[in-house]
């Protein structure tokens, strides 16, 4: 009985308060095109993350973005997360944007950073 009741906890608890949230994103609109998600690690929470190496093909090409619930995120026009151009980042929440033209933010992604709630 206790063991039944034991991994029955477990698997909720690896299920939802384990799991890392993440981020989706897609090369074209409507979440569809070449798309990645990207886990949002504990060491990875507030993190700079650039739009190179492994993911370089989603750089200046992402035209869906979008964090899970329980993430903030913002986007930069340029590499490296640069906060000195109010208009070269912005604001990402849940469920993000199916379509980034609707913001003027199509095909400008090159970095973004996340943090938990
Ligand atoms: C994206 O989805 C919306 C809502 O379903 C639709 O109106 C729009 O035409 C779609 N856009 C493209 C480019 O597929």
């Amino acid at each position: 009985m206790f063991s039944k009741f034991f991994v029955l906890l477990l698997a909720t608890l690896t299920s939802s308060a384990f799991a890392d949230p993440a981020v989706f994103y897609c090369t074209d609109v409507n979440w569809s095109g070449n798309c990645h998600q990207s886990p949002i690690t504990v060491d990875q929470e507030g993190v700079c993350r650039n739009l190179k190496d492994d993911v370089a093909r989603f750089n200046d090409a992402i035209s869906s973005f979008g964090p899970d619930e329980d993430l903030h995120c913002t986007v930069f026009k340029d590499f490296d997360c640069p906060t000195n151009n109010l208009y070269n980042y912005a604001a990402i929440e849940y469920p993000g944007y199916a379509d980034l033209r609707t913001i003027g933010w199509n095909d400008v992604i090159s970095s973004y950073t996340c943090y938990p709630y």
